[in-house]
């Protein structure tokens, strides 16, 4: 087990993802984007064509696949059977689909031994997800809960598809993510909540910046 693990968790567009990388920058620490191994598994099963209601089904393509995540200075480049899918993870078809493999009780095992794996061979992890504080290390040194306003959410995730060339309708978005909200808490295994010990942080009224400063703050105070 890595010396130092760092866990964020928090709702779709709460911000961890940005604040995960650039803590992890800080620090000189690994990030790990959890996510992006729930996206991974999501367009591997769509690809084998797999019943994404069929739990073993979903379990047995992610069996037969290869999956690498590398960790980059500041980024995580996901591979599929040596394809780099690190772009076309991100497209919505993956982001609605994934609920398929998020609420699977052994693939949710399987990717948290992977999570445990990853992090065993680093000497500092900054991890962000869902459950990284719940399940996945709950014995981590600092646990972070981020929160958001959902109209600040969808107002975030609206600029970043922007920034992509990307136009979304405001009402759309939120709607999404409201329902994604909805899934990640009421999955039986690895629900969305925070950690009895864990830090929350809202960061409606913050910018990414002062997000950074506040966790690398009680990173020092604790730590
Ligand atoms: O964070 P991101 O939007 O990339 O996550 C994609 C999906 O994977 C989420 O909708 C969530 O349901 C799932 N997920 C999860 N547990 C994690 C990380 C992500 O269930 N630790």
């Amino acid at each position: 087990m890595a010396n130092l693990v760092i866990t964020i968790d928090g709702p779709a567009a709460s911000g961890k993802s940005t604040a995960a990388r650039l803590l992890a920058k800080e620090l000189k620490a690994i990030f790990l984007d959890t996510g992006a191994m729930y996206r991974a598994v999501t367009l591997a099963a769509m690809q084998a064509e797999a019943d994404m209601n069929d739990e073993d089904e979903l379990f047995d393509t992610l069996d037969a696949t290869e999956f690498k995540f590398v960790a980059e200075e500041d980024r995580m480049i996901v591979y599929i059977d040596g394809k780099d899918v690190t772009e076309r993870i991100r497209e919505p078809e993956i982001t609605a689909n994934s609920k398929y493999i998020a609420s699977a009780p052994k693939l949710r095992d399987r990717l948290v031994e992977m999570q445990r794996q990853f992090a065993a061979d680093e000497e500092k992890i900054v991890t962000e997800g869902r459950d990284q504080g719940t399940v996945a290390f709950a014995n981590a040194d600092i646990k972070f809960f981020l929160v958001a306003d959902v109209a600040e959410r969808a107002r975030r995730r609206q600029a970043e598809l922007q920034d992509k060339g990307v136009e979304e309708n405001l009402e759309q978005i939120q709607d999404a993510i409201e329902q994604r909200d909805k899934s990640d808490q009421a999955r039986r295994v690895g629900p969305l909540k925070p950690a009895d010990d864990a830090i929350v942080v809202d960061t409606t009224d913050l910018s990414i910046e002062e997000v950074v400063e506040k966790l690398l703050s009680c990173v020092e105070e604790n730590v």
